[in-house]
């Protein structure tokens, strides 16, 4: 079943296809006036689907998410004529999407773009909400824009094909959201997360569902990440950092800074223990790793400190974490690059959980 969301900006409405289907793009761009942007893999799985377009096929892997693919494609897409009124269209996961979506709004000073988002990640969460970029020497996404996408179809049916360890990564972005919302969406996770974890397709078609419809209501409160949309963030400012030092995924990534934050909400948000104990629980039934003591060490700390005071989302001299207080109450707390290492540290002793 396919159910539109419409995300309403001041001066754009960008549709969000959930459950849609990869060849209803022709709907959306005529082969004649768009370009298609994807990766080897779904090329190799699907580009028989899409063989009228013009293609553009990149790599795989967060190392290519980097400025020289963006200025491979803006050369591709001189040597194919584009013009202003060309739509590319990004198919693929998180990569492919972040990439395309900011070649597209630079090309020509911006043209129209969509998506088919075919990762679980991409489809809760990197697809929706215009955020583009690029990675600069690996440091996340430090070059970007804010621009919405024209159309974005989450084609479910796509997720047959995707690896499984890629499937445990989008469900970390998954519970992020749940965790965010709290309510009913999380009570849906934590009750149905033998269906999700065996990728029922009915069941997880409705956990993105309720996902896009959560990222959708802020990003129309906040577009710009100016205040609310930072709650977003939860388990980014370490993950981020973790992603870049260790070369691990983004979702895993996010899992162990979700676990971090969670570790230091008993403290700093008056997080009560059974709560965090679920929270963990939930995400190590999902295969998702939560020992940050295994995961990096004493060693790592001066690298994911640099990390951290280069993520874009810190300040001077403090960081803006996000904390929770339970599922659906989330905090912004600064807190000082000083004090962030020394819990950092703790954590690695033995942690409050
Ligand atoms: N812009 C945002 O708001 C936002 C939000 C969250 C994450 N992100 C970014 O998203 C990226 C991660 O996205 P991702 O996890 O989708 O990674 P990805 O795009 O690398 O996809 C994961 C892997 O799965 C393959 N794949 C994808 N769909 C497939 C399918 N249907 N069948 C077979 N193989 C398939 C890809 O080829 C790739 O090898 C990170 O760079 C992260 O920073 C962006």
């Amino acid at each position: 079943m396919q159910r539109e969301i419409k995300i309403t900006l001041e001066n754009k409405v960008s549709r969000v296809f959930c459950g849609g289907s990869l060849s209803s793009i022709v709907d959306f761009a005529h082969p004649s006036k768009s370009v298609i942007v994807t990766d080897t893999n779904i090329y190799r799985y699907y580009g028989d689907k899409f063989s009228s377009y013009p293609v553009i096929i990149l790599g795989t892997g967060e190392e290519i998410k980097n400025l020289s693919t963006v200025e491979y494609i803006l050369k591709k897409m001189i040597e194919l004529h584009c013009t202003r009124k060309t739509t590319l269209i990004g198919i693929g996961g998180g990569i492919v999407s972040d990439i395309a979506g900011f070649s597209a709004s630079i090309f020509m000073r911006g043209i129209p773009f969509g998506f088919v988002s075919t990762s679980l990640l991409s489809q809760v969460d990197a697809s929706v909400g215009g955020k583009n970029g690029v990675n600069i020497d690996m440091t996340k996404n430090m070059a970007g824009v804010f621009a919405q996408p024209e159309f974005v179809i989450c084609d479910h049916s796509m997720l047959a094909t995707l690896p499984k360890e890629e499937y445990v990564n989008g469900l970390a972005e998954l519970v992020k959201s749940a965790l965010l919302e709290g309510g009913d969406f999380y009570s849906f996770i934590t009750s149905c997360k033998e269906k999700i974890k065996s990728m029922d397709m009915e069941t997880i078609s409705e956990a993105i569902y309720k996902s896009i419809l959560f990222k959708a209501k802020i990003v129309e409160l906040d577009e710009r990440e100016t205040d609310l949309r930072r709650i977003l963030n939860l388990g980014h400012t370490l993950g981020h950092a973790i992603e870049k030092v260790k070369g691990i995924k983004h979702g895993l990534a996010v899992s162990l800074g979700i676990s971090f934050s969670i570790s230091l909400s008993l403290h700093l948000a008056g997080m009560n223990a059974t709560c965090a104990k679920e929270i963990i629980a939930l995400l190590k039934f999902f295969n998702l790793p939560v020992d940050l003591k295994s995961a990096i060490s004493k060693e790592d700390i001066p690298l994911i400190m640099e990390a951290v005071q280069a993520d874009k989302k810190g300040h001077s001299s403090s960081v803006s974490f996000i904390l929770l207080n339970e599922p659906g109450r989330p905090e912004i707390k600064g807190i000082d690059f000083v004090d962030f290492e020394k819990l950092l540290k703790n954590e690695l002793k033995g942690g409050h959980l």
